[in-house]
């Protein structure tokens, strides 16, 4: 090619052009809400030069603007392309606060759009970085539209390739449920925010005064709404975990995840284990202590982490396979069964069933928890959730009861009829249609009004129902569980069952989609 020729020369322009379009000032701004720019993000996430752009010279559609002005920068305000995360391929796209407030105007959209139906063509995970001031107002339908396309290319894309949206500014309106249908939710402390409608809507219609972190912060999202999985206090430890928690999952529905082989230093017989779950079945315990002693060292990433902590759950791997946690936590709440985790545990169970992650739960849950609150704001609809999600989950199933599992809460929590592949149980279990108070209270209630004694009455038939029923050697005995465990050979145990179980196959009958409570 003649270098110094027409052509060459005009290519050159333009790419002079782009650079001039950012200046140092826009990035200072940026830097000085303590945000990087959407090109930093980009470099930070993808391995050294791997990262290709693509739609980097596509401007704005150049017709009339009737109110405000469209500014006709190269790229409208979004980076697309892939490149290695990990040496994995990886589809991402980043929207830059520093051009019309990352606002999504027709080809914003359209760029985004490219980059989701090549990602979904390729089988590989897509990342979306969000900074943006939402549908921009100058192109009126053209930008709503977009946001249309946008979402339902992720319902497509949904439970094919794993989905991740990294809110690190402003997300507001209907802007918000792009992340929301998305798999994972990842969000900045202090400068990430979403809402429906923001601060000055809720003055003008509620009369009420609340910043934007209070009405929607990462912490607002991640402790009360559920939207935040994961939240992070600067941008460049986000991503970090970004890409450690990519690890985890496979490209697509058709791979299995990666496997990263562990370094050797978990016993697969530990003695520890026995000493956890405390003789006195109402002391609570740390459940994540079982966990740890479970998966490959340091392997646990607990996602949702502060919201509902009564259930546990996150991704880890066992023998350098992921696999995913539910677990209920004794330490809050008693580890109860309420709207909140049983939601959480749901849709996670289903994110794990979609790409491939086998479900190992672990069990202390004294039942639903009882009230008006629970009951009025649909204990019953959203604990359904619960049942549906474990019952219809195909991927290896592994319980380990390890001491609770009372009444509805022992079905729910993927007992063997309910197609759990295998139940284990410590001898420390306890298996029956309620607590030994409750039982107590509703067999024996003549006797107990009668006794001149009612307190040591009740005291004698607590033990004898633990001994005589709420113990895992009914349950042994009857088939119900596999096998009563010694503790400390639990993953010894959870390893043999996995390697039993990787030639599962369910067949599903054929039907358009369940229809899951929602
Ligand atoms: C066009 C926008 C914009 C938008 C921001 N800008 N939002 N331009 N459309 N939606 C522009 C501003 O005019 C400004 O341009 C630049 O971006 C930076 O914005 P600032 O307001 O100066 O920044 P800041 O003070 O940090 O405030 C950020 C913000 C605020 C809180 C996001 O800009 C804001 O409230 N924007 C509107 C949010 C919103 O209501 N969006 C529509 C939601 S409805 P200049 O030229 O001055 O630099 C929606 C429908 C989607 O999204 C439907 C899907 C179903």
């Amino acid at each position: 090619m003649d270098i110094s020729g027409k052509s060459y020369k005009a290519f050159l322009k333009r790419q002079e052009a782009l650079k001039k379009q950012y200046s140092e000032k826009q990035a200072e701004k940026q830097h000085s809400k303590g945000k990087l720019t959407a090109q930093e993000r980009i470099n930070l996430l993808f391995d050294p030069g791997t990262f290709e752009e693509i739609d980097t010279f596509v401007t704005p559609a150049d017709q009339p603007v009737e109110f405000g002005k469209v500014e006709r920068t190269y790229g409208d305000g979004v980076i697309v392309g892939y490149g290695k995360v990990n040496g994995r391929l990886i589809f991402a796209y980043a929207q830059d606060f520093t051009i019309m407030g990352g606002s999504l105007g027709a080809v914003h959209s359209q760029k985004i759009a490219k980059i989701q139906e090549m990602a979904l063509k390729m089988g590989s995970p897509i990342i979306g970085m969000m900074d943006s001031g939402g549908a921009r107002i100058q192109e009126g339908v053209a930008s709503l539209s977009g946001y249309a396309s946008i979402f339902q290319n992720i319902i497509h894309s949904s439970g094919i390739i794993p989905q991740i949206s990294v809110i690190m500014g402003p997300a507001a309106g209907g802007a918000v449920y792009s992340p929301a249908l998305t798999d994972f939710v990842f969000m900045v402390n202090h400068t990430s925010y979403m809402f429906v409608t923001g601060p000055n809507v809720v003055r003008e219609v509620l009369n009420e005064e609340v910043t934007f972190d209070e009405l929607g912060g990462a912490k607002v999202h991640a402790c009360k709404s559920g939207v935040a999985h994961m939240i992070y206090d600067d941008e460049e430890n986000t991503i970090m975990a970004l890409k450690k928690f990519l690890t985890y999952l496979p490209s697509n529905n058709v791979e299995n995840p990666p496997f990263v082989p562990e370094d050797n230093s978990t016993p697969d017989i530990n003695d520890k284990l026995r000493d956890i779950v405390p003789d006195d079945p109402n002391k609570p315990y740390d459940v994540k202590d079982v966990i740890n002693l479970i998966v490959d060292r340091n392997s646990f990433f607990e996602t949702a982490e502060l919201y509902a902590p009564n259930i546990v759950t996150g991704l880890a791997r066992i023998k350098g396979k992921t696999i995913g946690i539910v677990a209920n936590q004794p330490k809050v709440l008693a580890g109860v069964l309420d709207i909140d985790s049983s939601t959480k545990g749901a849709r996670f169970i289903r994110f794990c069933d979609a790409f491939n992650i086998p479900i190992i739960t672990l069990e202390d849950v004294p039942g639903f928890l009882p009230g008006v609150d629970q009951e009025h704001a649909g204990i019953i609809r959203n604990g359904a959730k619960l049942l549906f999600a474990y019952s219809e989950a195909t991927v290896p199933r592994i319980t380990v009861i390890l001491r609770k599992a009372y009444g509805g809460a022992f079905i729910v929590m993927n007992c063997k009829k309910l197609g759990g592949d295998f139940s284990f149980a410590w001898p420390t279990a306890e298996i029956a249609v309620m607590g030994p108070d409750g039982a107590v209270a509703i067999l024996y209630r003549k006797e107990l009004a009668e006794s001149s004694n009612p307190a040591e009455l009740k005291k004698e038939l607590v033990k004898k129902y633990r001994d005589k029923i709420a113990n895992p050697f009914i349950a042994d005995e009857s088939g119900y569980i596999d096998e009563v465990i010694d503790p400390a050979v639990t993953r010894k145990k959870i390893i043999s069952a996995l390697q039993a179980l990787s030639n599962k196959w369910v067949k599903v009958p054929s039907r358009k989609h369940g229809n899951m409570p929602l």
